[in-house]
């Protein structure tokens, strides 16, 4: 019998978390907290579901092309040399009955978590929702259960003693378009059995994400805080009139070899999570700094709706 995975949380990477583990063979639960939940994560489900599958199909045109290597979906797809037209056909079949066998919704908390082999958490981002959470499962979990949080901003750390397996709890941290973008981020908290995060490694590559070992806890992980600040740069150099956004954007492409400059990459992250990012910044709060330009400028273009990719306008135009 596959292994049970619980996803907690069926919002936009919850469902996309639970849908790669389903995709990989295992018995996937989302534990929701209401009929409500039910209500907002079924078409989350269709979706998603509907995109990897499209993907996966799509990536038949990719065959033979020498730019397929960078573009097929990487966490659903483990060895793209040996790819076939033919190998894909299969893969669609076997990953729609999948996608649609392995896949559970369960609102009782003790019947969700009951025999599982992980959990990951994948709440919102509020440290007292993510402790009541921990809080009332603890009992309910088996003993060998792993616990891991998908928070992108929290650290482990701080919610180990609630969970009441502080050994078997870390971070495992994935990317949006998870079935595209397949990194995942292992960062244990100081008390971590070794064992433990070497066995949520392995269940990342299992599930066809690279897994990113970190060795100590860090806020924002390896990607954020080298991305962070680039951003913050690229803003400031566009804010305080220095250059726009497309020259800017050139000079990184042109002299490192990047595909996409710190704008393009704008645009694809949102400009309303730049700009909740920047807002934490305490100078953001002072007339007169940096930040409170970039802020207001930021806010400005959201205001006119050019919030990026997904609206067709951020910095640039989207047809
Ligand atoms: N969105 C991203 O690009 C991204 C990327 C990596 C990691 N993350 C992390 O993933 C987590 C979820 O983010 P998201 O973007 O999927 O958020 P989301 O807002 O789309 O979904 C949050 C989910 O948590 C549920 N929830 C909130 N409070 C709850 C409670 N008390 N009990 C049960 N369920 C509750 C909501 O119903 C919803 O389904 C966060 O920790 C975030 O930092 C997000």
């Amino acid at each position: 019998m596959s292994k049970k995975v619980v996803i907690a949380g069926g919002g936009v990477l919850g469902t996309q978390i639970g849908l790669i583990c389903a995709y990989h063979g295992f018995d996937t639960t989302f534990w929701l907290r209401s009929e409500s939940s039910i209500g907002r994560t079924t078409p989350k489900i269709e979706q998603y579901t509907k995109m990897m599958l499209d993907d996966l199909a799509g990536a038949k045109a990719l065959v033979g092309n020498p730019m397929g290597g960078y573009l097929y979906p990487k966490g659903m797809i483990s060895d793209w040399k040996s790819m076939t037209v033919e190998k894909i056909d299969e893969m669609v079949k076997e990953g729609e009955k999948n996608l649609k066998d392995n896949i559970h919704i369960e609102l009782d908390m003790a019947k969700a978590v009951d025999g599982a082999y992980i959990v990951i958490e994948s709440m919102s981002e509020n440290p007292e929702a993510k402790i009541g959470v921990y809080t009332a499962m603890k009992d309910l979990l088996s003993e060998d259960t792993i616990l891991c949080t998908n928070s992108s901003t929290l650290l482990p750390s701080t919610f180990a003693e609630y969970t009441g397996r502080p050994e078997k709890y870390c971070a495992l941290h994935f990317a949006n378009t998870i079935w595209k973008n397949n990194t995942a981020e292992v960062m244990g908290h100081a008390g971590t059995d070794p064992e433990v995060y070497k066995e949520v490694v392995k269940f990342a590559a299992e599930i066809g994400m690279v897994p990113l070992q970190l060795h100590k806890e860090q806020p924002g992980y390896i990607l954020n805080t080298m991305l962070v600040p680039f951003l913050s740069a690229a803003q400031y150099l566009w804010a305080t009139g220095v250059s726009d956004p497309e020259t800017i954007d050139l000079t990184w492409q042109l002299a490192t070899g990047a595909p996409k400059g710190p704008f393009q990459i704008l645009d694809i992250v949102g400009l309303e999570t730049a700009y909740n990012i920047n807002q934490m910044k305490p100078a953001a709060q002072q007339e007169g700094t940096v930040e409170n330009l970039i802020g207001k400028k930021l806010k400005e273009k959201i205001d006119r709706g050019e919030t990026g990719i997904t609206k067709g306008k951020g910095f640039y135009e989207y047809k």
